[in-house]
């Protein structure tokens, strides 16, 4: 089916399964360990039922916002995946031109198969930096630099991936980026070669295990953007962030690809919102796949929305049109969610939508 037919975002996921090798496919969509939580990820939204009040003038929607500084047309915005020219031959580039066609703001990975150097010369739109500490610290801090003279507006500090998760399938294929692809911002850090056998490997060359919570007041020192903390599930782990300095808090669990059977983030986020208290913006990202998962997540208190997977499906089956797709869909099943509710503004997502 040609995916300007899609209707729904979930749609996409099987053809984007028609274009990618398995390998490409399964480090798509695959979690870790039984892959509950990427499970429960998706169920946690369809299990919160929805209270909406009617006879109220909804002829005029606005989903509009202003995050860290950025005026944006919807809450939604593109989460920090790895690796895009997996998914199409212009990678990134081609990605932050599907985020500008959809005015959502991306994050874009320190992962990348393009340097974020030239994925912030492509960028029209506003773009923040997710990054991950390497072992060597000063190369971190060149990496911001770098990422921040690109255009960054934000960093997005990923702590919950010490060590990847269980990742089965991938170990069952043997991932990695095929002959011609590279994390492009790693140009110059040295390969750490990994002696262990498959079966017995926990620790990752692109992962530093030692990052605490110092790092994130380290990198409040010299960061010039706003730092957010990505991978929040714990409301002390918060209060944690917001005592080192963070300015916004993704309740994220990536997706479910680290550690098999957290709860979906759909359960996380009321805690984290009512320990955060205002005090700056809670993202969430994980299993969104329709409007109302949006709407839903604004009623327990997220500011915005990450997709995650969904957009890189769009990647695969129509590049930047069909990130904008993706964007679309979400933003029209939103705004027919919050027509339907009764909501007219973002504001008027409320808890007493939620149906007890
Ligand atoms: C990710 N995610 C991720 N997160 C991050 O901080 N840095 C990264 O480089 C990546 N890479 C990555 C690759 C792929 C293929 C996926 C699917 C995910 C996690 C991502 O930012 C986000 O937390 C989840 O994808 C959100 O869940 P959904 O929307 O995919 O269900
Ligand atoms: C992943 C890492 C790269 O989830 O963030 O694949």
């Amino acid at each position: 089916m040609d995916a300007r037919r899609a209707v729904n975002v979930p749609e996409l996921e099987s053809l984007a399964r028609e274009r990618l090798t398995d390998t490409a496919f399964a480090y798509l969509v695959g979690g870790s360990g039984d892959e509950h939580t990427l499970r429960w990820n998706v169920e946690a939204w369809s299990r919160i039922r929805l209270a909406p009040h009617f006879m109220v003038d909804v002829s005029a929607i606005d989903t509009t916002l202003r995050l860290l500084g950025h005026d944006l047309v919807s809450p939604i915005a593109l989460a920090p995946t790895a690796a895009h020219r997996l998914f199409h031959p212009e990678g990134e580039l081609e990605t932050v031109r599907g985020a500008a066609a959809a005015e959502a703001l991306y994050i874009q990975s320190t992962l990348a198969t393009v340097p974020v150097s030239e994925v912030g010369a492509a960028a029209t739109g506003p773009w923040w930096f997710q990054v991950y500490v390497q072992r060597d610290r000063g190369f971190t801090r060149e990496l911001v630099a770098r990422a921040e003279s690109a255009g960054a507006s934000a960093l997005v500090l990923t702590v919950d991936l010490p060590v990847l998760g269980a990742r089965d399938t991938d170990r069952r294929n043997e991932f990695g980026l095929p002959e011609g692809l590279e994390y492009a911002n790693f140009r110059g850090l040295p390969a750490v070669a990994d002696e262990l056998p498959p079966e017995r490997r926990v620790y990752n060359p692109h992962l530093d295990p030692s990052i605490c919570w110092p790092d994130l007041e380290w990198l409040r020192s010299f960061a010039g953007v706003p730092v957010l903390v990505k991978g929040v599930l714990r409301p002390d782990d918060a209060v944690q962030a917001l005592d080192c300095g963070a300015d916004g808090v993704v309740v994220s669990n990536h997706g479910g690809r680290n550690l098999d059977t957290v709860p979906a983030t759909a359960d996380a986020l009321a805690g984290v919102v009512t320990a955060v208290d205002g005090r700056v913006p809670v993202l969430v990202d994980g299993g969104i796949r329709r409007g109302t998962d949006v709407a839903k997540a604004l009623m327990l208190g997220a500011s915005a929305v990450l997709v995650g997977r969904p957009y890189v499906w769009g990647l695969t089956v129509d590049g930047a049109a069909g990130v904008k797709l993706v964007v679309d869909l979400l933003r029209t099943e939103l705004e027919m969610a919050m027509c339907l509710l009764g909501a007219r503004t973002l504001a008027e997502l409320t808890e007493n939508l939620i149906w007890d």
